[in-house]
C-alpha cells in the first residue's frame, strides 16, 4: 500500500440496526465454525488478542487476569484469545508469559474459568509472541553519559566533525563530555543513523542485527521456545494457539520486506517465511495434527518500503498448505513510523501511520474506520481457496455492528469476524444480539483512549464503563489510579415473559 500522508475527517459512528432473535438465530456470525480436523468454534464470533496489563511484574496471571477474560467469556464470543504471551522466560513487565512450567497452573486457572464462565459455549486460544530489545529513550546525558558505545569510529568521527585530532585519543570521560555539549548539527555529523535513533526514540533491535550473536541465533532458539510454549498451553487446557506473526516483534520482522538477513532467513520471501514455516512445522509436530494452531500475521505493513498485500497473500497460501488451521489477518502497527516518546517512555508501534491502520479510529480518511481491513483479509482468504485450502481467515479491524459482520460473511471476504474494541466496550455484545437485544448495545466510539492507556502500559478500561462506579462500592475493583473500575458492570439477560 502507498504510505503517504491523507486528509482526515471525523467520522460519524453510523447507526446500527439489529436483528431479532429469529433473525440472529439464522446468521451466518452466529453460525459454527470447523478450525481444524477437530475443533469446532460454536459461532464465528471472535475477540483477538488484547493486552490488559494485568498480570504480575514476573508474567504471573493474577485475580484481575482471571477477572477480564472471565468477564469477556460472560458475553460467549465463539473464539476469545487471550493477550500476547512472551514465550520466554525472561522479565518481560506485566506482560502474561508462558516460557516456563511454572506459568501453568495459573493459565490452568484461566482456562478453567473461561470455560465455566462461557458455560463451555466459547473456544480460548492464546498468543505467542517473541519479541527483541526495545529500550526507552534516553535522556542526551545518560545517552552520552553511558549507553553511547565510545569506539575507534566514534572517536574519528568526532575528529573529523570537530576539526580536532585529539578526540583520537582522549580519556573518554572527556570525549562524552564534549559530545554532551555538543549542538545537534554536530551530533547528526558525528553518530551513525543507528545511534541517532537510540539517542531520539531509544536503542531497538533489528532481526538482520547480524552482529548480536542472540539475533544472529534467532532461527536455532526459536522453533523450540514457540514449540515448548504451544506444549505448555495445550498442557494448561487452551483449545489452541495463536502464533503471533504480526505487528512490530520478532515473527513479523522476518516476514517483512525489510528483513535483509543473508543467512537464508531474510531477503526474497522464501527466505522471509522460512523461520515462520519452521517454527509452524516445530509446533505442530510437538503438539499433533489435531491441536488447533493459528497464525496472526500482517495483511500489509502500510511502512515504506515493508511487505505488501501481494506478499501477504503469498505467505497466506504457505501458511495454509503448511497446515495453518487460521489466518487471522492484522494490519500495521509497526515500530518503523511510530512517533518520538518522550524521555524516559518506549516507542509505541500503534502511533504513526502503521498503528492508524492496525487500530483505526473515527478520525481517518474519506474511507473511514470501519471494517477498513476487510479487503486483505478477502485477498488472502481467495488466494487461499484457489489453492484448494479450506483454512478460516479471520478479519479485524473497525467492525463494530452486526450488519457489517453479517456482510462480510455474505460476500465470502472471511470466516469470522473478529472485535476487539467492540467487545471491549460491550463485553456482552454477542450474546446481546443473539437474544435480539442489540438496542441494548455499548457501542464503542472508536477514539481509542482503551490505546492510549495501552501505550502508557496502564491497566486497559473501556471510557464507556470504566467510571461507573458508586463511591464505596466495595465489590467494584479499581484500577492502580483509583478511579477507574477495572472490569464491565455485570449484566443478565431479563428473565424470559
Ligand atoms: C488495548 C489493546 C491491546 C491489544 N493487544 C494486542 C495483542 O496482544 N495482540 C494482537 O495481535 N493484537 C492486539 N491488539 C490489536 C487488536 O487485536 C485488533 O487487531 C485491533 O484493535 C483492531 O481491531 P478492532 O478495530 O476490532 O479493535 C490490541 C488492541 C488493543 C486496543
Ligand atoms: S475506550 Fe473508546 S475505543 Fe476503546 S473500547 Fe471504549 S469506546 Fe472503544
Amino acid at each position: 500500500m502507498a504510505v503517504t500522508a491523507r486528509r482526515r475527517v471525523r467520522h460519524r459512528l453510523p447507526p446500527a440496526r439489529w436483528p431479532t432473535r429469529d433473525e440472529a438465530a439464522r446468521a451466518r456470525w452466529f453460525s459454527p465454525l470447523p478450525i481444524g480436523p477437530r475443533l469446532v468454534a460454536e459461532q464465528r464470533t471472535w475477540v483477538p488478542a488484547m493486552v490488559p496489563w494485568r498480570a504480575t511484574g514476573d508474567g504471573l496471571v493474577t485475580e484481575q487476569v482471571i477477572d477480564w477474560y472471565a468477564r469477556f467469556a460472560e458475553g460467549r464470543p465463539g473464539v476469545l484469545v487471550v493477550e500476547a504471551t512472551g514465550i520466554r522466560d525472561v522479565p518481560s513487565g506485566p506482560l502474561l508469559r508462558i516460557g516456563d512450567d511454572r506459568f501453568v497452573p495459573g493459565l490452568r486457572r484461566l482456562v478453567e474459568t473461561v470455560r465455566e464462565r462461557s458455560a463451555g459455549h466459547t473456544r480460548l486460544f492464546i498468543q505467542l509472541i517473541d519479541f527483541v530489545a526495545v529500550r526507552r529513550r534516553p535522556t542526551p546525558d545518560r545517552f552520552f553519559g553511558r549507553f553511547l558505545a565510545v569506539d575507534a569510529d566514534v572517536r574519528r568521527r568526532t575528529a573529523v566533525a570537530l576539526g580536532e585530532a585529539r578526540w583520537i585519543e582522549a580519556p573518554e570521560a572527556e570525549l562524552r563530555a564534549r559530545l554532551q555539549a555538543a549542538d545537534r548539527p554536530v551530533i547528526e555529523r558525528i553518530l551513525t543513523a543507528r545511534e541517532l535513533e537510540a539517542l531520539d526514540f531509544g536503542y531497538r533491535e533489528r532481526i538482520w542485527d547480524m552482529h548480536l550473536p542472540h539475533i544472529r541465533d534467532l532461527p536455532g532458539v526459536l522453533p523450540g521456545l514457540f514449540t515448548e510454549a504451544a506444549a505448555r498451553a495445550r498442557t494448561a487446557g487452551f483449545d489452541g494457539v495463536e502464533l503471533h506473526y504480526a505487528h512490530a516483534y520478532t515473527m513479523a520482522s522476518f516476514l517483512s520486506r525489510l528483513n535483509v538477513r543473508a543467512d537464508g532467513y531474510g531477503g526474497s520471501r522464501q527466505g522471509r517465511v522460512r523461520l515462520p514455516l519452521e517454527v509452524l512445522a516445530a509446533v505442530r509436530r510437538r503438539v499433533g495434527d489435531g491441536y488447533p494452531v493459528g497464525i496472526r500475521y500482517l495483511g500489509d505493513e502500510v511502512i515504506v518500503g515493508g511487505s505488501d498485500l501481494d506478499d501477504a497473500v503469498w505467505f497466506g497460501v504457505r501458511f495454509a498448505e503448511a497446515g495453518a488451521d487460521y489466518l487471522s489477518v492484522s494490519k500495521g502497527g509497526r515500530f518503523e513510523d511510530a512517533k518520538q516518546p518522550k524521555p524516559g517512555e518506549a516507542v509505541y508501534p500503534y502511533t504513526g501511520e502503521s498503528g492508524q491502520e492496525c487500530m483505526p479510529t473515527v478520525i481517518s480518511d474519506e474511507r473511514g474506520p470501519f471494517g477498513r481491513n476487510v479487503p486483505l483479509a478477502a485477498a488472502i482468504r481467495r488466494a487461499v481457496r484457489a489453492a484448494g485450502r479450506q483454512t478460516p481467515v479471520v478479519t479485524s479491524g473497525g467492525i463494530g455492528s452486526f450488519d457489517l459482520a453479517e456482510e462480510i460473511l455474505a460476500r465470502g471476504e472471511a470466516d469470522a469476524v473478529a472485535a476487539a474494541r467492540q467487545t471491549l466496550a460491550d463485553h456482552d455484545w454477542f450474546r446481546k444480539i443473539r437474544l435480539g437485544l442489540g438496542h441494548l448495545v455499548r457501542r464503542c466510539e472508536f477514539t481509542n483512549y482503551c490505546e492510549g492507556l495501552d501505550q502508557r502500559h496502564k491497566q486497559v478500561t473501556c471510557k464507556l464503563w470504566d467510571r461507573a462506579v458508586e463511591p464505596g462500592d466495595p465489590s467494584v475493583r479499581l484500577a492502580e489510579d483509583g478511579k477507574r473500575r477495572l472490569n464491565a458492570p455485570e449484566w443478565s439477560p431479563p428473565p424470559p415473559e
